[in-house]
């Protein structure tokens, strides 16, 4: 599969491996206001099912953090919810929204699914690491951007299309936009509005498409179809 590569940064995105920015020795604590935070969630629960919570401390960990998640973050929420450590590890391994390594202000998830891959999600990405000068799951020098894969993402009918998790703002203005009907010109387009501190416009870029209609407009169902073949009766 192409989207499999043998590259360091893929097999690190599968497990923990210890780096200098992502080891136990690096602690991680909530801040003040995110420990708030913290208590208001558990609140919502009762206190021997507060390991539900997970998802919700996991993602506030993550903003926190700069749009990833340390292994010391995942520990501190199972001493938080009083579970193993891989009772959280389990958790964040399995949705892909949670990044176990560093990731740029701006992380690109590619869509990797059957309708992206066949409309040209490997021209997308091949346009993005070599206009970043990254390999995938790296991070760009100035810390802006980085380039991810995701599976479908519920947009196939404006494939290729890439999400921009924006981890700019912090907690407090993160968004997660859509980029639909994409070209490989387009899509660098895109970088450079980010990096200008510009918004691009979300959704499908191909001003020539009608909601989801065809690229290229319709090429079949263009005439009235002809009506079914029947008995002739009065022959009976
Ligand atoms: S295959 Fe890409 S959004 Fe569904």
């Amino acid at each position: 599969m192409r989207f499999l590569s043998p590259d360091f940064n893929f097999w690190i995105w599968l497990q923990h491996l210890d780096t200098p920015d992502n080891n136990l020795n690096i602690p991680f604590e909530f801040t003040e206001a995110n420990m708030r935070q913290v208590k208001e969630i558990l609140s919502h629960y009762p206190s021997n099912y507060k390991q539900s919570a997970v998802i919700a401390l996991l993602d506030l960990a993550q903003q926190q953090h700069g749009g990833w998640l340390p292994v010391a973050a995942m520990n501190k929420i199972a001493q938080i919810l009083g579970v193993p450590n891989i009772r959280v590890y389990e958790v964040a391994t399995f949705y892909s929204m949670f990044n176990r390594q560093k990731v740029g202000k701006y992380h690109f998830l590619v869509c990797g699914t059957t309708p992206c891959m066949l409309r040209g999600a490997r021209d997308i990405e091949q346009a993005l690491l070599e206009h970043l000068k990254v390999k995938r799951n790296e991070v760009t020098k100035d810390a802006l951007f980085s380039v991810g894969e995701m599976e479908c993402m519920g947009c196939c009918v404006n494939a290729p299309m890439i999400a921009v998790a924006d981890y700019t703002k912090g907690a407090e203005g993160f968004t997660y936009n859509y980029y639909e009907d994409l070209t490989p010109k387009r899509v660098v387009e895109i970088v450079e509005m980010l990096r200008r501190g510009e918004t691009p416009p979300v959704g499908p870029q191909d001003s020539s498409r009608i909601r989801s209609g065809p690229s290229g407009g319709n090429t079949t169902l263009l005439s009235d179809p002809k009506p079914p073949p029947f008995r002739d009766l009065a022959s009976c």
